[in-house]
């Protein structure tokens, strides 16, 4: 374990990186347990995931917690699921500040009940000082809904002529994002081997290398995000352009 750490470059870390936490309930079931059983021990990956990332000096991390689609589960599992929420930010404050962690959270976080809504603000008061890496959770989080909220932000300040729409660049949409001022994803690890998006920082991830585990987030522990980094560095970044320019540009 130490040596696969050990071969990461630390000079070529991402400097962000966003994980779609999934495969809780499959993992329950594989135990023969009922769904809640994989939510709880996914508290222990999401200790291992932030560790790992600051004790390497990733200075963003960002993972979906609950995704607006997520309210359309079984009312049981939803509270089980906020209820956790509360019980974990209360319970991992002094964690983070020991540990330098700054807790943020994006997504239409006044909709979510008021006691996870308290709770989340509370982490994030406390909190906010640190320095060594940011945790940002994405809670009640639809990429879709993020991206018209800019543009309605945006297309507000036109009418009031507070800018043109010919001013508006990547730079002031990104500005207009609940993601401002965090640099874009290099890396978006997803678990649970299911290969898609749903609905997470559609706009951020643009360029992102996507990372897809055929584990359960519950299986989840240091060693895969070395592993997913270490891939990373190996893969070649093109950006659009051919493998000799990248490789004339080092
Ligand atoms: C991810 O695990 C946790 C949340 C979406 C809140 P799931 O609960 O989606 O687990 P699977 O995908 O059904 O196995
Ligand atoms: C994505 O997982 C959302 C979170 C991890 C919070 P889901 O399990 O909800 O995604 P789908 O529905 O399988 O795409
Ligand atoms: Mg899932």
């Amino acid at each position: 374990m130490e040596d696969l750490k050990s071969k990461i470059d630390l000079k070529k870390l991402p400097k962000h990186i966003a994980v779609i936490m999934d495969g809780n309930g499959r993992w329950a079931k594989k135990h023969g347990q009922p769904r809640v059983f994989g939510h709880r021990n996914g508290v222990q990956s999401v200790r291992e995931a932030t560790e790992a990332a600051a004790e390497l000096g990733v200075e963003y991390m960002t993972l979906y917690a609950f995704s607006t689609e997520n309210w359309g589960r079984p009312k049981a599992e939803v509270n089980a699921l906020m209820t956790l929420l509360v019980q974990t930010i209360r319970k991992e404050i002094a964690t983070m500040n020991k540990n330098n962690i700054r807790l943020t959270a994006i997504g239409d976080l006044k909709q979510l009940p008021s006691k996870s809504y308290k709770a989340l603000l509370e982490g994030i008061e406390n909190t906010k000082n640190n320095t060594r890496m940011t945790l940002v959770l994405a809670l009640n989080y639809s990429a879709k809904w993020e991206i018209l909220n800019a543009v309605k932000s945006l297309a507000t300040e036109a009418v009031e002529g507070k800018i043109k729409p010919e001013e508006i660049t990547e730079a002031t949409f990104d500005d207009a994002l609940s993601t401002k001022g965090i640099p874009h994803p290099e890396l978006l690890i997803r678990t649970s081997g299911e290969q898609r998006i749903s609905n997470f920082l559609l706009w951020q991830i643009a360029y992102a290398e996507l990372a897809f585990l055929p584990i359960y987030w519950p299986e989840f522990r240091k060693q895969n995000l070395y592993q997913a980094i270490l891939d990373y560095q190996n893969r070649e970044r093109r950006f659009g352009k051919t493998s000799d320019q990248i490789i004339g540009s080092e």
